[in-house]
């Protein structure tokens, strides 16, 4: 448990999900021999939130009723290691799974027996087909399926609207720009603004300008209070951009920087990637330039300056990346162009972080209050919340603009992801047909 490279003693390449973090062993083996139950309070120590609001269909209070003891005894349910295993790189399957395909048999052998449409289907492909998952099953619902099953693939721009709103705050602007003019600050940053010319018309264009935001507001030493500091340090954006900073840590750019270790580079991680990117420690300023802050910039260029994947270069010349051109152009509005972070970054609420803005229409469906939830929108900067399984795209993304049958059969075709989405899906996913022959009156099933 003492500081110091530990790779001597790691027994085995992390998983994809934490190979970032692996050589910090204390993250999850919190005391030395801890055994299950210490491991447990780490797994959800990071990831309890994310599987609440993801309305967990198998929390582990589920397996404590007695009813469901005999379960048990073939696969321990109540513990995240009965599935997700470490230090098993070569057998784990995507999403850190170390068991085997079929185990939905264990315990729901009953389904095939009573439900017709399931008759003939493998245990293999309950979890794979697009049908089921075993946490979050938010989209997936019956109920669900048949409210949005008659939607055409592409809705009428009124809806489309609601994709890319613009960021709500940026009124307080010029009363805050008068305050901070009034203020010592701005006196003292007029002599860092003439003598950096290029910063200085970099920063005029910005909203950071607007807003009051000078010079000395990022580059004051924090520690001396005075004094001028050419590298602000991440936590200089973190005291005003709490929830993006926050999110951000919560996902593959920024675990690292959340566990005090350096930042990810591309040259560590298990992507491709535009050669010449390796040595790019990852920070706000990868996307955001630190003085024009242009978020069009940020949601794409930035991207493809690092990313060099099938995916991603194919973007470009994808029906969305025609769409962002257009709007580029100036021939079509925000609200109508899908960007990589329109999909990788969805605007969401403060006070729900992760049921980004179907929130609304989720919390009707449960008959909670509605109230509430006018809050600030902001930009999540965790580009892991929604990625997978992928079906969590389907409603704080897709169906902004497409019906739900397009969409979830989209992103069940592995191909047409890797074309990012030139073309029509080629895959289908059988369980909205079902839900649907299920209201017919003669079926009883
Ligand atoms: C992301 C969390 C995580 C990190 C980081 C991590 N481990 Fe583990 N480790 C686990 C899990 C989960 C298991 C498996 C427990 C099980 O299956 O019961 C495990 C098992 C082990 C075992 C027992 C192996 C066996 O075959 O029984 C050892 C030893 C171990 N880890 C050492 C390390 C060392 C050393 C490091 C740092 C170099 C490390 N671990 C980092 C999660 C982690
Ligand atoms: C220090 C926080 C931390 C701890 C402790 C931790 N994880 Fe994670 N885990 C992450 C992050 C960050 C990711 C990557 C982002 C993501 O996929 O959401 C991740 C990813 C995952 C994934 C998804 C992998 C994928 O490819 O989508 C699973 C499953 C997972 N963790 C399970 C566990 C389990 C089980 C434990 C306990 C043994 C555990 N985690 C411990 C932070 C943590
Ligand atoms: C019975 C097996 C099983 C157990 C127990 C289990 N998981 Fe999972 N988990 C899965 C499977 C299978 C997936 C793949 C996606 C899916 O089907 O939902 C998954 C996916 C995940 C993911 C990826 C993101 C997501 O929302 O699906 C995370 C994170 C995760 N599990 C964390 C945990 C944690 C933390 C625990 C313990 C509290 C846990 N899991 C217990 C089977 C299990
Ligand atoms: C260890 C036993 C166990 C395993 C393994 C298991 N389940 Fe379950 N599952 C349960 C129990 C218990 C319930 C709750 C049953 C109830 O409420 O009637 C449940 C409920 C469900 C539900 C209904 C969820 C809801 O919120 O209404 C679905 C869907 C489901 N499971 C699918 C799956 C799929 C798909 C798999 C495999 C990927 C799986 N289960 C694996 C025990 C298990
Ligand atoms: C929003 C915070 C912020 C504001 C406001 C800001 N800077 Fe910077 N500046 C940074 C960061 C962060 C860096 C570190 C280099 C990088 O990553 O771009 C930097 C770097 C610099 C550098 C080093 C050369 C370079 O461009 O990398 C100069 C010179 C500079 N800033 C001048 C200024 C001047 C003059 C102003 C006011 C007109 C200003 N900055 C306003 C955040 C800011
Ligand atoms: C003194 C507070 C303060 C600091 C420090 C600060 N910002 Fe800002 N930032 C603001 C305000 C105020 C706005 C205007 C919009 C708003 O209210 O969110 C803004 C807007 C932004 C925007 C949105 C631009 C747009 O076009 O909508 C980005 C991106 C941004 N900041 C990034 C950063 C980064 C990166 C850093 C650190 C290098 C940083 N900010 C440091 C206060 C700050
Ligand atoms: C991976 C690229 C990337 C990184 C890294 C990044 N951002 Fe952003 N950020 C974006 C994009 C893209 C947008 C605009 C998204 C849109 O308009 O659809 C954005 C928007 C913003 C906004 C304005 C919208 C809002 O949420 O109110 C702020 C403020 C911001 N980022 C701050 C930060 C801070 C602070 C950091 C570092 C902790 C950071 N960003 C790191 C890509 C990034
Ligand atoms: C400075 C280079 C850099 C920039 C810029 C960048 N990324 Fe990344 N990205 C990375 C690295 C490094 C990883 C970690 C991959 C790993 O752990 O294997 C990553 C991970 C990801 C992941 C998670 C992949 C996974 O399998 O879990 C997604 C999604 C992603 N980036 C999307 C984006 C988007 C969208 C943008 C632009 C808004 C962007 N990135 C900008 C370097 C970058
Ligand atoms: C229309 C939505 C959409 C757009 C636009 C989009 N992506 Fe993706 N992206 C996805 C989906 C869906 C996945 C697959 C998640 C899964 O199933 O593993 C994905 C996966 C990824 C991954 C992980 C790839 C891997 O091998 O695991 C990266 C990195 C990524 N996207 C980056 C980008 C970048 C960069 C852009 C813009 C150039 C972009 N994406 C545009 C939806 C989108
Ligand atoms: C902001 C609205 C918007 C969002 C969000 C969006 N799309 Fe699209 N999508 C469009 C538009 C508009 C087109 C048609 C572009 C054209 O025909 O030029 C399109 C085209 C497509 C196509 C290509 C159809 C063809 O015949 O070539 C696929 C596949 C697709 N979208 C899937 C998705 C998926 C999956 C998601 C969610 C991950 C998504 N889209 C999110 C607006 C959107």
């Amino acid at each position: 448990m003492v500081d110091g490279d530990k790779s001597a003693f790691l027994v085995g390449e992390a998983s994809h999900g934490h190979h970032q973090i692996e050589l910090s062993c204390a993250t999850c083996h919190t005391e030395p021999f801890g055994g299950t139950e210490v491991l447990q309070d780490a797994c959800t120590q990071c990831h309890q939130d994310e599987l609440e609001s993801a309305h967990d269909s198998h929390p582990r209070k589920k397996f404590s009723d007695p009813r469901n003891a005999d379960l048990l005894n073939v696969l321990d349910a109540r513990y995240c290691v009965s599935c997700h295993s470490e230090h098993q790189k070569d057998d784990t399957l995507p999403m850190g799974v170390t068991v085997s395909d079929d185990y939905c048999f264990h315990c729901h052998q009953d389904i095939a027996d009573e439900r017709e449409s399931h008759q003939d289907l493998d245990y293999m492909s309950c979890g794979s087909a697009g049908c089921h998952n075993y946490h979050d099953n938010r989209a997936l619902y019956e109920g669900f399926l048949t409210k949005h099953a008659q939607e055409p693939w592409l809705d009428d721009i009124a809806r489309i609207g609601q994709a890319n709103y613009a960021s709500g705050h940026a009124s307080k602007s010029r009363e805050q720009d008068q305050k901070a003019e009034q203020e010592e600050g701005a006196v003292e940053s007029k002599a860092f603004h003439a003598e950096n010319p290029t910063q200085h018309a970099q920063w005029s264009q910005s909203v950071h300008e607007v807003a009051g935001v000078d010079c000395l507001d990022c580059h004051r030493d924090q520690q001396t209070s005075d004094g001028w500091i050419t590298e602000p340090p991440m936590t200089v954006c973190s005291d005003c951009h709490q929830n993006e900073s926050e999110t951000y840590q919560q996902g593959k750019h920024g675990m690292r920087l959340a566990q005090g270790l350096s930042a990810i580079t591309p040259s560590m991680a298990r992507h491709e990637f535009v050669e010449g990117s390796g040595d790019l420690n990852h920070s706000c300023s990868s996307c955001h330039d630190s003085h024009d802050q242009n978020t069009q910039v940020a949601a794409v260029e930035a991207c493809v300056g690092c990313h060099a994947d099938e995916h991603s270069t194919n973007f470009v010349d994808s029906p969305h990346g025609h769409q962002w051109q257009q709007f580029q152009d100036g021939l079509i509005d925000a609200e109508q162009a899908v960007s990589c972070a329109t999909c990788h970054m969805p605007r969401m609420t403060v006070d729900n972080l992760h049921a980004g803005f179907a929130l609304k229409e989720w919390q009707e469906n449960d008959d909670a209050s509605a109230e509430a939830i006018e809050q600030s929108v902001f930009v999540n900067h965790n580009q892991n919340d929604n990625l997978r399984p992928n079906e969590k795209m389907l409603r704080s993304v897709c169906m902004n603009c497409h019906g739900l049958p397009f969409a979830i059969d989209a992103l069940a075709d592995d191909a047409l992801i890797q074309r990012n989405f030139t073309g029509q899906p080629e895959a289908h996913v059988e369980s909205v047909d079902w839900a649907l022959d299920r209201l017919k009156p003669n079926k009883a099933e």
